[in-house]
């Protein structure tokens, strides 16, 4: 009997054995789908060059408030993102503290949220960051689950000690070997991100070290610093402006040149300065994220930096780079191939006065143009026609800005 039992038990099992193997394995979790960001380049406000290290927890609401009171959300700017010197230290789990100016990091991204806009935090791959606070530097998954948690959108990481503090004592005097931590350090940090599942766009900032255009995009940038830091000044920006020309074929959706953040409305830049400066930075399909007083932001500061039409051509679907096509003297012109076949073209007086193109004549030719061209001066909101070799007068660092519909001819 009691072998029969045992049998009948075992015979049951067996059977249900086979039941539980025909039984269809549940579906598999579908892969996550990957991650859509900067599909056009990311728009918004930096604390660092306005505060730099004043930023506090306040500055960052009262910027969140601001970009919603002056329009500059609806006009696109949807990150606001806290640069350096936010971090405190690492407690003995390795959790990494802010600091007294930023009480509750939660809170804050809440309340960035809360008003519709994104939130941004910046990062280093070394152990100190710029200002000398926390980098994440052997922290990475630590960290980026830490921000995901927070809500952060955004993650600037900038190259800072890594350079002293691993590459040249790991690798002194082997700029091969640096540049493979270098691209390894990224990738860490890339990895991370992916971890933890939230959409977070990673901005590379290292100066554009090692042509970062050409495998930035493969360990995860959407964007990459091209060049040493932007200050508000006329001829830091024109130099800024003159290393792009070349970098056009890197850029696309998802993966941007970045000459740095804006400078529109600090220092002593003049309105034709200004607005020369944002012109180009749309020209350039750069990210456009300013760095301004916003609570003390003038008219005219706010009408440059919420032209729709100019903001348009940054943003263009298309997402090409605009290119520099000639020079003439001190006088540039670019075009940028936008989305439907149309065409913005941007001619820049760099000079600081009337040297020997004045008057400078456009050729139309030069840009693959053909025949009198009918479009719209975005910076005045006229219609204009361009003809070939017509003189243009250009106050000097003023720029003409125009978009070109239909344009006649094969453009460049
Ligand atoms: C620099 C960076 C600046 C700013 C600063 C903060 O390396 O280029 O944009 O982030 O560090 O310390």
């Amino acid at each position: 009997m009691r072998t029969f039992a045992s049998l009948s038990v075992a015979l049951l099992a067996l059977a249900s054995l086979t039941v539980l193997a025909q039984t269809p394995a549940a579906p598999k979790a579908p892969p996550a789908p990957p991650q859509v960001v900067a599909q056009t380049p990311p728009m918004g406000w930096n604390s660092w060059n306005f505060f730099a290290e004043r930023v506090t927890d306040k500055d960052i609401r009262a910027a969140a408030d601001q970009l919603v009171a002056t329009g500059m959300k609806d006009a696109g700017y949807n990150y606001i993102n806290i640069d350096d010197t936010w971090e405190a230290e690492r407690d003995a789990s390795g959790e990494l503290h802010t600091n007294a100016k930023f009480p509750d990091m939660k809170a804050l991204a809440d309340y960035v949220h809360s008003k519709g806009l994104k939130i941004g935090i910046y990062s280093g791959p070394g152990p100190k960051t710029c200002g000398g606070y926390a980098g994440s530097l052997g922290h990475e998954e630590q960290d980026a689950r830490m921000y995901a948690e927070w809500g952060i959108d955004y993650l600037k990481y900038d190259l800072c000690s890594f350079i002293g503090d691993v590459l040249e004592k790991q690798a002194p005097n082997d700029k091969a070997a640096q540049m493979r931590l270098m691209i390894a350090a990224y990738d860490k940090m890339n990895k991370a991100l992916k971890a933890t599942g939230r959409p977070i766009v990673f901005s590379f900032c290292q100066y554009g070290w090692d042509a970062v255009w050409e495998w930035g995009p493969s360990v995860g940038a959407n964007l990459w610093r091209t060049t040493g830091d932007v200050t508000p000044e006329w001829d830091r920006i024109y130099a800024i402006v003159s290393q792009q020309a070349g970098l056009e074929a890197y850029a696309g959706p998802g993966h941007w040149n970045d000459p740095d953040m804006l400078e529109v409305g600090n220092g002593k830049l003049t309105l034709a300065e200004n607005r020369t400066h944002f012109t180009m930075w749309a020209m350039l399909a750069a990210p456009l994220l300013a760095g301004n007083d916003l609570p003390n932001m003038k008219p005219e500061i706010k009408a440059i930096l919420t032209n729709r039409d100019v903001i348009a051509i940054d943003q263009d679907s298309l997402g090409k780079q605009g290119a520099r096509i000639y020079s003439d003297g001190e006088v540039e012109v670019w075009t940028r191939p936008l989305a439907g076949g149309a065409v913005a073209i941007a001619v820049v007086d760099a000079g600081d006065s009337r040297y020997s193109t004045h008057p400078f004549h456009l050729n139309l030719h030069k840009l693959g143009l053909t025949g009198k061209q009918t479009g719209k001066d975005l910076w005045t909101g006229k219609t204009v026609e361009l003809t070939d070799n017509m003189p243009l007068e250009l106050a000097s660092h003023d720029v003409l800005l125009v978009r070109v519909d239909k344009p006649k001819g094969h453009v460049q």
